[in-house]
């Protein structure tokens, strides 16, 4: 069966009422017979529920979808993307270890290499993530993860997957990317080497702004030490937010070849105009990553980003004219979002390493929804006329 047909079909088991669309199960625990089997299936001797922070059918259901869109043997859910991500690491490193990552993350990833694994004696050094040298040459005898994000968010960098996962081949090193922005629709890194995938559900998966979800697909004995730490700690999603993800994905790769389409044409639309110094998107050719973007992803994706020419002010009055879009942090809704992330999401970092991933005070992320494109284009180019 093909995998658009599976996220659409996987699903939990029929109740007694023969439902259609699968039923909430919104509860904290599950009942046994008796002692007996209870004790059965805590001892794994027989399967069963348990208890909703680590096992739930919602739950479950939204992860089997996940592994067969992004190839993987094995997932677990998590509460946020943040919480995936964190528990990437604190699942797998101990003290003394060595992460590579790519200095283009979203900035809490940021934030947790810098302030949080450093507590604990995790060394992390960031490298340009499209430097393929500068990858090998950060590899020492205790790296033991690398971690990217591709394309990044903002600056829309690709990293080179398969080259990476060449570069720690026969090493004892966990590749890991973060795939928010492409979705298993645009690209698979498991296909490219990836030991490990994460997504922020938040976004393009939920799709429409309503829940906060996060997961990590991949190797099923790199998810196993995962899921020790997680049923332990309790970084859970809830089964709500799974209900609602799991449904998402029934539309994902109808909403992924849209955005893409519409993101496509409007980078196309807005190219050139004035009042811009450049527009960004994987599927421009002047993007300076084109050919590897064409090489990795199906479609450009739903992200593009433009530099607005006289930085923050300039950002400001176009926010101010925009008719319909909206400002907001958050991206890969249905509906267009603008955000300013030198002050917002990545406001954190420092001049300077906003500078070294393309964070200018006049860049705008624009998050493409589903609108017409005619409407988009109108509101956009309406606002930038005006500055
Ligand atoms: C690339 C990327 N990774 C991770 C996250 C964090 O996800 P969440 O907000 O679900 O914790 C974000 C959020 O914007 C993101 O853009």
């Amino acid at each position: 069966m093909k995998k658009q047909t599976q996220s659409i079909r996987i699903q939990v088991p029929k109740s007694h009422n023969r439902e259609h669309s699968v039923p909430l199960y919104l509860t904290s625990s599950f009942t046994f017979e008796d002692a007996e089997q209870s004790k059965a299936v805590f001892a794994d001797e027989i399967e069963g529920n348990i208890y909703s922070r680590f096992m739930n059918p919602n739950v479950d259901e939204f992860v089997s979808k996940m592994c067969v869109l992004e190839n993987a043997e094995d997932g677990i859910a998590f509460s946020t993307g943040m919480a995936a991500i964190f528990a990437s690491m604190a699942g797998l490193l101990k003290s003394g270890d060595h992460i590579i990552a790519s200095k283009a993350l979203f900035g809490s990833a940021i934030q947790i290499l810098t302030k949080i694994t450093s507590k604990w004696g995790i060394e992390c050094t960031f490298v340009t993530g499209s430097d393929l040298d500068a990858w090998k040459n950060a590899i020492k005898p205790n790296t033991k993860f690398m971690f990217c994000e591709s394309p990044s968010n903002p600056g829309l960098e690709l990293i080179d997957i398969q080259a990476l996962s060449d570069l720690k081949a026969g090493k004892d090193i966990v590749l890991v990317v973060d795939n928010c922005f492409a979705t298993p629709i645009l690209q698979t890194p498991i296909d490219m080497g990836a030991d490990l995938v994460i997504h922020s559900a938040t976004k393009f998966i939920d799709g429409q702004g309503r829940v906060l979800g996060g997961i990590i697909c991949g190797k099923k004995e790199l998810i196993q030490e995962i899921r020790f730490f997680a049923r332990h700690t309790g970084p859970s999603l809830s089964p709500f937010n799974a209900w609602i993800l799991s449904k998402s994905l029934e539309l994902l790769d109808l909403r992924m070849q849209k955005h893409s389409e519409n993101a496509m044409a409007l980078a196309l639309a807005l190219d050139g105009h004035k009042a811009l110094n450049v527009v960004n998107y994987p599927f421009l050719p002047a993007h300076p990553q084109y050919e590897l973007a064409k090489k990795q992803m199906k479609y450009g994706g739903g992200i593009i980003t433009i530099d607005i020419k006289g930085g923050f002010e300039k950002v400001n009055a176009f926010s101010k004219q925009l008719k319909f879009i909206t400002i907001s942090s958050n991206l890969g809704d249905s509906r267009t979002i603008m955000t300013h992330p030198g002050s917002t999401t990545h406001s954190k970092l420092s001049i300077e390493d906003k500078a070294e991933v393309g964070i200018t005070d006049g860049l705008v992320r624009i998050s493409v929804g589903l609108e017409h494109i005619d409407d988009l284009i109108e509101d956009i180019t309406q606002a930038l006329n005006k500055l």
